[in-house]
């Protein structure tokens, strides 16, 4: 099992390069599922989750490869094969990331039989998929559940007005990518607004879908029977998360770093929080100056949907607010069970204290290292931000959980001057 050995109390210095986003490439590189055209993504980051993606998409029908240093191409387009009718997408495979659900709504556009293994929960919480499949429902799609399987069978899919209750980005995809085929208008309410929504949309335009508010909670679509026959080319959008994580990383040690590669206006939530916090933040174009000039303040933060504080973000956030002067309040709306890190971090000499949906956070002088253990990805980020700045040595443990995530992060983090490596234990 792989390790973190870190030595902390480095300020960090340097620049570091936003890698293209986790959470947008997902969804894309199984929209590409939709065309028997060639597909070709530029900025897609090579991490575990991108290459379970590509068994999937290979499994269902796709042969794809890389080009260069970070470009997927999506080829070849071959009939998936199929079980008693069905295209099945298996569990041994959706199991690995809960997010290759959204094959379904890929699958069910072209093929009228479907069975989609039923994504587990993860440490995060229960991730249900009900309003995937009520969704589904409106647009004419039966199912069932059978031995742990969604069973979809297509009737005649057809135009509806679907009011979502909550804005699930997952749910959001879903429904475009199966939408994109249906030549008549289906409309979202209170879809989700995120930039990975809207660089999926700008994707599915390239294919000739017609999309309209796409970032907004009212989204409309008209889908075409048959896509424009050429080649798509499409570059991933920056991950705003792995942007966000290095600024607090920046803050946590008391650094100065240079944040290339970022779209800032996706992460004003975030940058606000950490002005108020008295972190100095510059945006320039795509880059972001990120500077750290006298002990930071306590902050209240609620997660919510965006384009309000993201809950990827809550637990670096908390990391960085266990050395902040003063008690600071960290609401956790999104997801019924993110607060793992917190244990582990009290254990590095925090002061937090949970009661149910939030999390106190008690200002502390200084955190010292210790050996912590990885519950999910944006947990474990927390732990190498709190490593990076504890007193003494921190090993950290369970870190597949952040080669989920986070491309080259032992090497970019060693880039700006971090004292980190990674051994096998
Ligand atoms: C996406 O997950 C992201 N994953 C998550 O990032 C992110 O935390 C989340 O959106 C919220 O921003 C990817 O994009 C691959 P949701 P998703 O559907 O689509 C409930 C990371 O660290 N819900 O918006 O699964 C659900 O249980 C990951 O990169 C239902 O109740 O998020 C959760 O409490 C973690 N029923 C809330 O909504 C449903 O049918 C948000 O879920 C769907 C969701």
């Amino acid at each position: 099992m792989e390790k973190y050995i870190i030595e902390g109390g480095i300020k960090l210095k340097g620049k570091v390069e936003i890698s293209g986003s986790k959470n947008s490439a997902l969804p894309i590189m199984i929209a590409s599922l939709l065309t028997e055209n060639k597909v070709v993504l530029y900025n897609v980051p090579k991490l575990k989750d991108i290459f379970t993606t590509i068994d999937i998409i290979e499994f269902l029908g796709k042969k794809v490869y890389w080009k260069d240093k970070s470009t997927v191409v999506i080829i070849q387009h071959r009939k998936p094969h199929k079980e008693k009718g069905f295209v099945v997408a298996p569990y041994e495979l959706i199991k690995k990331m809960r997010a290759s659900f959204l094959v379904s709504g890929a699958l069910l556009a072209n093929y009228k039989k479907v069975k989609a293994a039923l994504p587990g929960g993860c440490a995060i919480g229960v991730r249900p998929v009900d309003i995937h499949i009520k969704a589904f429902e409106q647009l004419g799609v039966d199912h069932n559940i059978k031995g742990g399987y969604e069973v979809f069978v297509r009737k005649n899919l057809s135009s509806a007005v679907i009011k979502f209750s909550y804005p699930s980005v997952g749910a959001t995809e879903n429904v475009l990518m199966l939408a994109s085929k249906i030549p008549q208008e289906v409309v979202i309410f209170n879809a989700a607004m995120e930039p990975e929504i809207v660089d999926l949309a700008e994707f599915l335009k390239k294919l000739g879908v017609k999309i309209e508010g796409e970032g907004s909670s009212f989204i409309k679509v008209v889908g075409c029977k048959n896509f424009i026959s050429c080649d798509v080319e499409h570059t991933i959008i920056p991950d705003r998360i792995e942007a966000g994580t290095y600024a607090i990383a920046c803050g946590i040690t008391k650094g100065e770093i240079e944040i290339c590669n970022v779209v800032a206006e996706n992460l004003k939530a975030l940058i606000n929080k950490l002005r108020s916090s008295g972190l100095i933040i510059e945006i320039e174009d795509k880059k972001m100056y990120v500077s750290y000039k006298e002990k930071l303040k306590a902050q209240n933060i609620i997660t919510r949907p965006y384009p309000y504080f993201p809950t990827d973000l809550q637990a670096q956030f908390m990391a960085l607010m266990c050395t902040a002067k003063g008690a600071s309040v960290i609401k956790e709306t999104v997801f019924e069970n993110r607060f793992l890190h917190v244990a582990e971090l009290n254990r590095m000499g925090a002061n937090i204290f949970v009661d149910g949906k939030k999390a106190i956070v008690y200002g502390v002088e200084k955190l010292i290292g210790a050996e912590v253990v990885v519950s999910d990805l944006r947990a474990g980020a927390a732990l190498v931000l709190a490593g990076l700045a504890a007193e003494g040595i921190s090993k950290v443990s369970h870190i597949y959980h952040l080669d989920r995530g986070y491309e080259n992060f032992e090497q970019k983090l060693k880039f700006l001057g971090a004292k980190i490596k990674r051994i096998e234990e």
